[in-house]
């Protein structure tokens, strides 16, 4: 078991003559003639590729119908004869329950491992709940502070790479956002408590604690003991703590541990410092899973505040059909165990690809998760878009090359992330396959290039 730390063999570079895939000569290394052979045979087998008019999308973590027809037996548990009264007796079919029933708390605060009186249950979307803080700090202030609308410059944080959809929550506000280079232990965090402890107009910061998206790393035990002891210039600084990866492993019998950031939080004197974010999306259906918030007593009567506007009380018989199907943690993680049983696979599939492929030739890098939905490639700089382009011209639609950057823009140009879930195994290998060409020639074609520029 890792203790809360990616291990460094987890980290493929492409360059470490000690593993055993490491056969082949760096192209870096090969001779202009031989290169210019070896472009003249990608490009064949890529001419190949195209005229197979493949339709390939390795775009969206989203589950593949195998793995959403694990849940079906919940679309069985409530009917007409039902009783859909929950264990306090509220009748779940009418209105009421500003915060979620009872038994939804208890089960997703077992599954984040918070006290289940600190969280809230929320609708089908745990992004719907990040941009309802955000847009509640813009117009109403956190805890009494001045609204950030208020504010001439208002400032976040993001590790890079991230969640795209994280950056286009803050963009969207106009939030200045500032990249925050990732590590193997989670975000920089030397740089982010500088920023953190001596710009009050950075009011927050995007994690994804475990397995992160698109990395799969998992914040080391110091990297989560320094957040919770970070100083805050911005008495109103929350850290956002996107646990959405929480039980989803590859490996049961190997998993990563992420020390719980509400107790750290609360042990070194910041109790209200963090929001934790959650949902059941990839456990049971995406868009009509539960979400929820969990942070301290007082952020919590904050947000009842703004919600008892917004709402009279959000799905209960969605979250009975959950407790009932779950029952209880226990029940969460044996059905995590038969996502394993899918998604491992086509892990390992691209993963092996990446490596037999892709090893020795310094062309590239990318990490072995132990968990989570992607996979993250870094391309010599300035080939991901053309990487991702030649792809797609040959039927395989990556995500956006730089969308794991804010503002959609990569430095480097180096980044892409890889989501497996989707494509059948076969679909997913054909799709890797074209990938590496793909990768192979962009490098070929760029090393080509600064060699002529340079003559
Ligand atoms: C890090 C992260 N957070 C949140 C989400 C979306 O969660 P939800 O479906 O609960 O809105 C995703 C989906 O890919 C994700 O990768």
């Amino acid at each position: 078991m890792i203790n809360g730390k990616i291990a460094a063999d987890r980290i493929r570079n492409g360059d470490d003559k000690k593993k055993g895939w490491n056969v082949m000569t760096a192209y870096k290394d090969r001779s202009t003639e031989e290169l210019l052979q070896l472009k003249d045979s990608l490009e064949a087998e890529y001419k190949k590729f195209q005229e197979r008019g493949l339709k390939l999308d390795m775009s969206r973590g989203k589950p593949s119908k195998e793995q959403l027809d694990l849940s079906m037996e919940m679309m069985d548990i409530l009917n007409s004869d039902t009783d859909l009264r929950c264990r306090e007796g509220v009748d779940c079919r009418n209105y009421g329950v500003l915060d979620g029933i009872q038994e939804a708390k208890e089960l997703l605060a077992a599954m984040i491992e918070v006290p289940e009186d600190k969280i809230i249950i929320y609708g089908n979307s745990s992004l719907n709940v990040m941009y309802d803080t955000v847009a509640r700090s813009m117009t109403h202030g956190v805890m009494g502070s001045t609204p950030w609308c208020k504010l001439d410059k208002v400032k976040f944080l993001c590790p890079v790479p991230g969640y795209d959809r994280h950056f286009a929550i803050t963009e969207y506000f106009g939030i200045e956002m500032i990249n925050v280079p990732m590590t193997p232990e989670g975000p920089d965090m030397d740089m982010v408590e500088k920023l953190v402890s001596e710009d009050e107009a950075i009011k927050g910061i995007w994690c994804v604690p475990k397995y992160s998206n698109p990395q799969g790393i998992t914040y080391s035990d110091e990297t989560v003991r320094r957040f919770a002891r970070l100083k805050p210039a911005a008495k109103d600084f929350r850290i956002y703590w996107d646990n959405a990866y929480n039980v989803h492993h590859l490996y049961f019998d190997d998993q990563d541990v992420l020390i719980e950031i509400l107790a750290e939080c609360e042990k070194a004197g910041n109790p209200d410092m963090v929001y934790k974010f959650s949902s059941t999306s990839k456990i049971s259906f995406p868009g009509s899973g539960v979400a929820a918030i969990s942070t301290s007593y007082n952020n919590l009567k904050d947000i009842k505040k703004q919600m008892a506007i917004q709402t009279i009380g959000h799905d209960k018989l969605n979250q009975l059909r959950h407790v009932r199907y779950f029952k209880d943690l226990n029940g969460i993680m044996e059905h995590m165990k038969k996502h394993a049983e899918i998604m491992r696979p086509k892990f390992e599939a691209v993963l092996d690809t990446l490596d037999r492929e892709l090893g020795g030739l310094k062309i590239g890098s990318w990490i072995r998760p132990k968990g989570g939905y992607f996979i993250s490639f870094d391309a010599m700089d300035g080939c991901a878009k053309a990487i991702v382009a030649r792809a797609k011209e040959a039927g395989v639609v990556m995500t956006g090359a730089g969308a794991t950057y804010p503002y959609g823009k990569d430095p480097h140009d180096s980044n892409i992330r890889i989501a497996p879930s989707f494509p059948s195994p076969d679909e997913l290998k054909l799709a890797t396959e074209l990938f590496v060409l793909c990768v192979k020639l962009v490098s070929v074609e760029k090393i080509l290039e600064s060699r002529s520029s340079a003559a």
